[in-house]
């Protein structure tokens, strides 16, 4: 069949068109579905407990950045290391974490700090804490069996 000349042209740049677009799209659709959008980092889950800075959970105070305080916390089945901390009131506090093994949440109860951790991720959260008080922290990925007994607690205190 005998195509005009503007015609190839049309199809052609159509053709093109849908590919670029379907491109783009399968991007996207990687970037999004890969890692939690609160992930900053990949880390080898198996080499959790020697790699800076999990092989020192717990609070550490910290000078020069901008926050006061940071966080550095393990989650596996079924615990948090540390399992609780106590920062002053009106102190900034940077939160990272990652999981030894299979995905866990990290949601702060009665606040918006609600992170996904997935194993091989780093997942990070800068929160000002203006007020005193115990905060549960709880895992809201099912994890399995201990799942419901998996928490922390941040304590602020005066
Ligand atoms: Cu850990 Cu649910």
């Amino acid at each position: 069949m005998h195509m005009h000349r503007y015609e190839k042209w049309w199809l052609t740049l159509g053709t093109g068109s849908l590919i670029i677009f379907l491109i783009i799209l399968g991007i996207s659709a990687f970037h999004q579905g890969h890692q939690p959008p609160s992930a900053k980092a990949y880390i080898n889950p198996e080499q959790v407990d020697v790699i800076a800075p999990f092989d020192k959970p717990g609070l550490k105070k910290v000078e020069g950045k901008e926050w006061d305080y940071e966080l550095v916390l393990v989650a596996s089945t079924f615990l948090y290391n540390p399992g609780e901390v106590e920062v002053p009131k009106g102190s900034r506090l940077k939160i990272i974490a990652t999981t030894k093994d299979v995905i866990h949440g990290f949601e702060v109860a009665g606040t918006n700090i609600n992170m996904m951790l997935e194993p091989g991720y780093i997942s990070e959260y800068t929160t000002t804490l203006d007020k005193t008080g115990e905060f549960l922290v709880v895992c809201n990925e099912y994890c399995g069996v201990g799942h419901h007994t998996m928490k922390s607690m941040i304590k602020v205190v005066d």
